[in-house]
């Protein structure tokens, strides 16, 4: 890192400022219209920004995803700043970039890391392939909220399952771009779900749920982070030197550069944090965050004299240095005959197809409706079923929508046209407002011009009623969830279940198939929809996963990262609740509603049943830092091949807290022939009976009796018990 070095003793504060700079560039596709309520003016803006290039006032760039176009920006840059350093490019690779993924918390429900580790891979090589440095992902937030449009983006309420899914993203993700975690911290927890409301956590909360996704990032070598942009406990999260300097960094011993969220530290002026912009920038930069993302004025560019050398130069060393790892100093410019070859690569559409496979989780299969015979006559039905920007879901940009399989197509595909009719039925829900996103270019209206809802509803009831089996797919317009993108309620939006209470009317046997990012009220279906598939928004190509899935060419395997709420009124639901009053009094704590959820969390079924028997647990009586190994025998009890998730849950009995009453402590995802058997194994150890303790504030390893359950979901009953002592 000696050019680092010599950089920066050549450099001037100004210079410096600059390098800690990063502007969002903004350019419409060609031909599409920007939404004029969004209020941002996308001539000026890109303009703006090459000015500011052509100054030397800029070390990073982010939402530009054309290699033509990163090259010609990254010359500007290089030729704009004394020193030819040039530009980090920096974008939401969230899931996918050409290839779209199921969306995150869809891949979390597959609980299949190397899966997901996979993904994060083919979305790594098609962003470096275009000139993309570095990716604002994965989101670790821990949601437990589902009002919150951005559960969509994490991996649930579960910090073992976050943590693990976490490191897998980045494992996938850091050999080719740098990965970015984000929000530091507890952004899943906005009050009320509202995006960017404050969030009040506890310290026991943090340091046991919010935080070890986090840890889990940094431990996989994440060389970025990013900020959260509201208050945490009272202090602006994007200036929190707790956060970025003493938990981060000197705790957990990460290396790279921390990054703002966008505007979050002009903002700090506006959370009542800073008088202007030259004491937020002072703030921020002071606290930890290396680099600002600015849309507009950049709060950085007053940091000269504002802030001292020494302060400066470390923040600028970070970010240099993670120019000078990812080679750019020597090759700067991205090879543009490549990047269309490796968007295109048909590699990669298998990667995503396998992955949506493996996202979906079967809630319900009554009567074994599920899978389908291929000779039936299929109606299918529902305002999503052919929808081709709604299945590759949001946080997306460079998708190619004539490649992307509907579940429509995907089953006229595995059955031929003959035998499968369509009816949309119902819009999902009538646009209301512009989204954010929309400039990229958002859904086009359900209801297009001239739809005759009325006529469209019994046209689609008239075609389940001719059909041998009905499939229906429901739930949100992708623009619905995302960022700033909550909801105050559950509902199917629009018609929709009304739809599937006339369809389900008609006797023909029905398959719900469910398109969302967050739980959905489905508790009229759960009653009586034999069939329920949970297919999120699974990508470029879902419509082929979910064929694959309806006819049994693969089992589903999915399960769920969440407790899925009966009603909206349940929230927050989550399994590893503590235990305050006499068992017999939970179950009935609603005047209106069982407390229980309507799927706990880890459910999911399979066409195939398992069983699990013979828990052993080899050392009984550990010593406090001892390890135990938990085995059990997990059996494949019908006559075809599928994957289970084994999972296994632990209860602290007595101590110098009250404990969950269960929590994640291992899982594997094993597949089985059918009629065949095999013994899962699991160790037990101090790393998976620690916790934060509120009172002693540290970690505390107590002695006590312990429960494990191993089983297919956090209801599992299969249990033995050893004690820690000594
Ligand atoms: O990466 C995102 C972040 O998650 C929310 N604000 C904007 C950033 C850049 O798009």
């Amino acid at each position: 890192m000696d050019h680092v070095e010599e950089l920066l003793a050549r450099m001037s504060p100004e210079e410096k400022a600059a390098q800690l700079t990063q502007y969002f560039y903004f350019k419409l596709p060609a031909g599409a219209e920007p939404d004029p309520a969004l209020g941002l003016d996308l001539e000026a803006q890109p303009r703006g920004v090459e000015e500011a290039l052509g100054r030397g006032e800029a070390g990073s760039l982010l939402f530009v995803r054309d290699a033509a176009e990163i090259n010609r920006l990254q010359r500007m840059t290089i030729e704009g700043n004394a020193h030819g350093i040039p530009a980090l490019f920096g974008f939401d690779v969230i899931h996918g970039l050409r290839t779209i993924f199921p969306v995150p918390i869809g891949m979390a429900a597959s609980w299949d890391l190397e899966t997901i580790e996979r993904g994060q891979a083919v979305a790594a090589r098609e962003a470096r392939a275009v000139g993309i440095h570095w990716t604002f992902a994965p989101m670790v937030d821990i949601a437990r909220d589902a009002r919150w449009g951005r559960i969509v983006e994490g991996a649930g309420e579960d910090p073992f399952l976050g943590a693990a899914v976490a490191a897998a993203q980045v494992r996938g993700f850091q050999p080719t771009v740098i990965a970015g975690p984000k929000h530091f911290a507890g952004y899943g927890a906005a009050v009320g779900g509202r995006d960017y409301d404050e969030a009040s956590i506890s310290d026991y909360e943090l340091w046991n749920v919010y935080f070890p996704p986090f840890q889990a990032a940094v431990e996989a070598g994440a060389g970025n982070v990013m900020t959260a942009y509201m208050d945490l406990n009272g202090i602006p999260a994007s200036a929190s030197k707790w956060l970025f300097t003493e938990v981060l960094r000197d705790m957990w011993g990460f290396d790279g550069f921390v990054v703002s969220d966008a505007n979050a530290v002009r903002n700090l002026v506006t959370h009542g944090y800073a008088r202007d912009l030259t004491e937020a920038g002072a703030r921020a930069v002071t606290a930890g965050v290396d680099m600002e993302m600015a849309m507009g004025d950049p709060a950085y560019a007053h940091l000269p004299g504002a802030v001292s050398d020494e302060v400066l130069d470390a923040r600028v060393r970070k970010v240099l240095e993670a120019k000078a790892k990812l080679g750019l100093f020597d090759n700067p410019y991205v090879d543009e005959r490549l990047a269309q070859e490796t968007l295109t690569d048909p590699a990669h559409r298998d990667v995503a197809r396998v992955a949506a496979q493996r996202s979906a989780v079967l809630l319900r299969n009554d009567g074994g409706l599920l899978p389908l015979d291929r000779n039936a006559s299929i109606a299918v039905l529902g305002p999503l079923a052919d929808s081709r920007r709604d299945i590759i879901g949001p946080w997306v940009f460079d998708y190619d929508l004539s490649e992307t399989v509907t579940v429509l197509d995907g089953i006229r595909r595995a059955v031929g046209e003959q035998n499968v009719t369509f009816a949309q039925g119902v819009p999902v829900v009538q646009r209301t407002f512009p989204s954010m996103f929309d400039m990229f270019g958002g859904n086009a209206p359900s209801d297009p011009e001239g739809f005759d809802e009325d006529a469209e509803f019994a046209r689609a009831v008239e075609t389940a009623t001719a059909a041998d089996v009905a499939v229906v797919v429901v739930g949100e317009w992708q623009n619905m969830i995302g960022e700033a993108a909550s909801r105050s309620s559950l509902d199917l939006p629009g018609r929709q279940l009304e739809l599937v209470q006339a369809v389900v009317a008609t006797g023909t046997p029905t398959v719900l198939l469910v398109m969302n990012g967050r739980p959905l009220d489905l508790r009229w279906a759960a009653e009586h929809v034999p069939a329920i598939l949970d297919i999120w928004y699974p990508g470029t190509q879902g419509g082929n996963a979910v064929a694959d899935l309806l006819f049994g060419a693969v089992s589903p395997g999915g399960k769920l990262p969440f407790s899925w709420p009966r009603t909206v009124g349940q929230i927050p639901i989550v399994y590893s609740h503590t235990i305050s009053h006499e068992p017999e009094n939970q179950a009935r704590r609603y005047w209106d509603e069982e407390s229980t959820p309507l799927f706990p969390f880890g459910h999911g079924l399979s066409y195939a049943s398992f069983s699990f028997s013979d828990i052993t647990i080899d050392n009984p009586s550990p010593v406090r830092d001892g390890t135990v190994t938990v085995s059990v025998q997990v059996r494949n009890d019908s006559d075809r091949e599928a994957a289970e998730v084994v999972q296994l849950y632990l209860h602290q009995r007595s101590g110098s807290a009250s404990r969950p009453v269960r929590e994640l402590k291992g899982f594997e995802r094993v597949v089985l022939p059918g009629g065949e058997s095999r013994r899962v194994e699991f160790r037990v150890g101090p790393d998976q009976r620690r916790y934060w303790n509120a009172a002693e504030r540290d970690w505390v390893l107590d002695e006590s009796v312990f429960d494990v359950w191993v089983g297919g979901s956090s209801t599992a009953d299969l249990t033995a018990t050893f004690e820690v002592t000594g």
